[in-house]
């Protein structure tokens, strides 16, 4: 109804009118805000931003932002969670709560190369010691812990190599020296690791994979089960802008009902291939953690609950970074792109010796994300791509 009292601008810029109370649905709303509205003065002069039972400005939360953040924390078995704009922006949020000048950070060999790139940095830059060791080091960590050590990266497994580290023996041991222990749960999703129930300290998730689904949004969450080291991931969250886009955040929220049933037929499709190219004379090694011959099997068989569609081969060394090349671009369904965990299967080439401090492997390293295409049509086009090595 139009209000004859108000301009016609003024009516365009603001409104009396309440939708009514009582809408029911599965969906969570969207809601896009820089801008809170508080109902007076006092209200505003009481709120704390830092209380998730009431907002204060759009960057620390939204009714959107804190129901996904609620929704992670209860599926990955914490109590708090905190969102990022990326999966590598939790990993420097993480780094930044947690280390100042003087520090010292342990970092496994294998972790995703953007993480190890950031240490780098801190160590170049900002007077903190990173040291990189061996991701099947387990209960061995406890020699590296030194009294000025305040965190310690895991990765499990690593995303391109895939060895799986012993993640209860290095807690064990970071615990028994007061240090926090990081887990890039990535990989598992959440869903194949629990990393709570083994020790872990912080949970990171880039929510770009799995929790999407989608191939399209990028975002990253910080799960903690401590309020007081919540209190040191919030204190760094606020003071780096972490915001997240409302609509983003509600494509993350909708694809989380399908995750699991996803994750699951990634893990069985990838599963079936690669014991398809374990069995290929082309193929020397299949660097899937279900598979005996990845290095920190065991550890998998003992800790974990399923696999996920990512897996590496390392071709036969007589095979020519040239011929892998060729045989990647003559795949079909495979495409060629960064990231994982969405509908459509990825192939990409690594250079893993010039990633690491010590690779012993030999052979081309060609990591597959495999996709939620049949599986039979994704083995035939592996099949006439391998015919192109020849
Ligand atoms: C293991 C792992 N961790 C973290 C990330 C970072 O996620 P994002 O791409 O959202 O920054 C990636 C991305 O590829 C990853 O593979």
């Amino acid at each position: 109804m139009a209000d004859d009292r108000k301009s016609l601008q003024t009516l365009l810029t603001t409104t009396d009118y309440r939708p009514p109370e009582g809408f029911a649905a599965f969906p969570t709303a969207i809601h896009h805000a820089s801008t809170v509205l508080f109902k007076d003065v006092a209200a505003l002069r009481a709120r704390n931003w830092q209380d998730k039972n009431a907002y204060t400005y759009g960057l620390h939360g939204t009714p959107t932002t804190f129901t996904l953040e609620a929704r992670l924390a209860e599926i990955e078995g914490g109590s708090d969670c905190l969102l990022a704009p990326s999966g590598l922006a939790a990993i420097a949020m993480v780094d930044l709560a947690l280390l100042k000048t003087g520090d010292d950070l342990l970092v496994p060999d294998n972790v995703y190369n953007p993480n190890r790139d950031l240490a780098h940095w801190l160590q170049k830059d900002f007077g903190i010691t990173a040291r990189f060791y061996d991701p099947l080091i387990g209960d061995g960590i406890a020699a590296l812990i030194r009294p000025n050590t305040k965190l310690i990266w895991v990765e499990a497994p690593g995303s391109v190599s895939m060895e799986v580290p012993d993640v209860p023996a290095i807690c064990r041991a970071a615990k028994a020296r007061g240090v926090p222990v990081a887990l890039d749960n990535t990989w598992a999703a959440g869903l194949a690791f629990r990393a709570f129930e083994h020790g872990v300290d912080i949970v990171m998730q880039a929510l770009t994979k799995y929790h999407s689904g989608g191939s399209d949004v990028l975002m990253g969450a910080v799960i903690t089960n401590d309020k007081a080291l919540h209190r040191q991931m919030e204190m760094a969250h606020m003071r780096l802008g972490m915001g997240v886009s409302a609509d983003d955040t509600y494509l993350v929220l909708r694809g989380l009902p399908t995750m699991k049933l996803r994750f699951d037929a990634h893990d069985a499709a990838a599963r079936k291939l690669a014991a398809w190219l374990k069995a290929r004379p082309e193929i020397s090694k299949v660097l899937h953690p279900a598979f005996e011959d990845c290095p920190g099997h065991e550890f998998w068989k003992r800790d974990f609950k399923g696999a996920g569609g990512l897996f590496s081969v390392l071709f036969d060394p007589k095979c020519s970074e040239a011929q892998t090349d060729r045989f990647i671009d003559s795949l079909k369904l495979f495409r060629i792109g960064y990231s994982w965990g969405g509908a459509n299967s990825l192939a990409v080439p690594y250079r893993i010796a010039q990633m690491r401090s010590r690779w012993d492997g030999a052979g081309q390293l060609v990591r597959f994300n495999v996709g939620l295409e049949d599986v039979d049509d994704l083995m035939a086009d592996l099949q006439q791509g391998l015919t192109q090595l020849a």
